[in-house]
């Protein structure tokens, strides 16, 4: 497993580019399993996740070819409806087959996602959209098995928004009888993104940036190409680095309305930021940063992707903060390695209450999770002395050349192999 080791201390300085975004991919991917053909999905990132989905997709029957950054998924007749456990273990986002599969093929067998990291993240409420469409659902062996005839369009009131069980159910009504309607629908870019990738494949689906989506079905769904969106999470952490060294960094290719809530909170921070059209600059080589309370909600709020990242910030800000995570209670994994480097945090449910420190101190940390790994490199790029980062994999899976990237813009970071250590 590799690691990186990090002399902290260095501003940032320099221009970078935003990748495509990985909760897009993962959701555009899958969604060509509802045609037979070649669909092509442009500024795909090289990610270990979208690896994974590849993978997956293949063992499905699926061929794919990845060349620069457009990946070509072309279908002609699946071997399989089952996505197996190796790859649902790997990534939750796996079960985004479900839908698609079953609209399609009128059976799924997917692998029942276990626990997580961060605790709990239940299914459920994909599950009972697909049951509300027609599908009888079973579990067995630790295997979903989904049936159906064709589904039937209906109306789904979620009890809580989900970006995955919107992505499921939004992909499995596409190919019902009939008009399905979603309420409380999660309204993520990555949403948007995939009901655009939907519609160019001759979906009809309404209301894309409302709560409620409408999906009139249809018989038949073509492949189609489609343009990632940018990855606002990548983007977010990266505006962090340049905030947390007092750094001066230029982003391109980001699309910078989708990221407004992260902008303003580092505005608050007392860091100068310049957007125009998909570039952002920002600037803190002369701020001091000043702590800003963050909660975490659904977009456009500030996301839970980014609440590690923030307590990396506010870690070393002037001031007392608190950071609620609203969508996830347990994400926390990031504080006691934090508290390693030297940080200030208490926890109290899912509140941490963070006292700005003049100075972290270097150590060996832990990543457990992916946004929990940002948060420890973050928080390595400005503390004193050598940081080492340890199972920097999880990054791997959702930044693309992270290290490359900082080291780039000035940082001190090398990955360390690990059959290297
Ligand atoms: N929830 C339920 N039942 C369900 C589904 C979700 O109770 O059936 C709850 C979850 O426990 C959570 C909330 O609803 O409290 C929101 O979860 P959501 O379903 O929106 O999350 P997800 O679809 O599993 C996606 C991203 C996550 C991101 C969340 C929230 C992908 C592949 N993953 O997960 O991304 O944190 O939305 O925005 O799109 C990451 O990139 O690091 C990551 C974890």
């Amino acid at each position: 497993m590799d690691k990186f080791i990090i002399h902290g201390g260095a501003k940032l300085n320099g221009k970078v580019k935003v990748e495509g975004a990985k909760n897009s991919s993962l959701a555009l991917m899958p969604a060509t399993l509802l045609t037979c053909g070649t669909s092509v999905l442009k500024n795909t990132p090289k990610l270990k996740d979208v690896f994974t989905m590849i993978g997956l997709l293949e063992t499905l029957g699926v061929k794919t070819a990845f060349a620069d950054h457009t990946l070509t998924i072309k279908i002609e007749k699946l071997k399989s409806q089952d996505a197996p456990y190796e790859y649902v273990k790997k990534m939750r986002a796996s079960v985004y087959v479900l839908g698609p599969l079953l609209a399609k093929y009128g059976k799924a067998k997917v692998s029942m996602p276990g626990g997580c990291a961060w605790g709990p993240r239940p299914i459920n409420l994909h599950l009972e959209g697909l049951k509300k469409l027609g599908a009888e659902i079973d579990l067995e062996e630790g295997y979903i098995i989904a049936k159906s005839k064709r589904l039937i369009g209906t109306e789904i009131n979620f009890e809580k928004k989900s970006v995955g069980a919107t992505g499921n159910l939004l992909m499995a009504a596409t190919l019902a009888r009939g008009t399905t309607i979603i309420n409380n629908s999660a309204m993520e870019p990555e949403i948007t993104n995939l009901v655009q990738f939907l519609n160019k494949m001759g979906a009809k689906i309404s209301g894309k940036n409302t709560q409620q989506l409408v999906i009139e079905g249809v018989d038949e769904l073509k492949p189609a190409r489609i343009d990632t969106i940018s990855d606002r999470i990548e983007a977010g952490t990266l505006l962090v680095a340049g905030a947390i060294t007092n750094g001066k960094i230029e982003l391109s290719e980001c699309n910078t309305t989708h990221i407004k809530s992260i902008i303003q909170k580092l505005e608050e921070c007392g860091c100068k930021i310049l957007v125009n059209n998909d570039i952002i600059t920002l600037d803190a080589s002369d701020s001091e940063i000043i702590a800003s309370d963050v909660s975490t909600s659904e977009y456009p709020g500030f996301p839970t992707d980014m609440q590690a990242q923030w307590i990396a910030l506010m870690s070393v800000a002037k001031g007392n903060s608190k950071v609620t995570d609203n969508i996830y209670i347990d994400r926390f994994n990031h504080v006691p390695e934090l508290l390693r480097l030297g940080a200030s945090i208490k926890m109290d449910k899912n509140t941490a209450s963070i006292s700005g420190v003049k100075k972290l101190k270097g150590a060996k940390v832990m990543s457990t999770d992916l946004r929990a790994s940002a948060s420890l490199v973050l928080a390595g790029l400005v503390a004193k002395g050598t940081t080492e980062v340890l199972r920097v994999y999880h990054l791997d899976r959702g930044y693309q050349f992270i290290d490359e990237k900082l080291k780039n813009l000035g940082a001190n970071i090398k990955r360390v192999k690990g059959d290297e250590y």
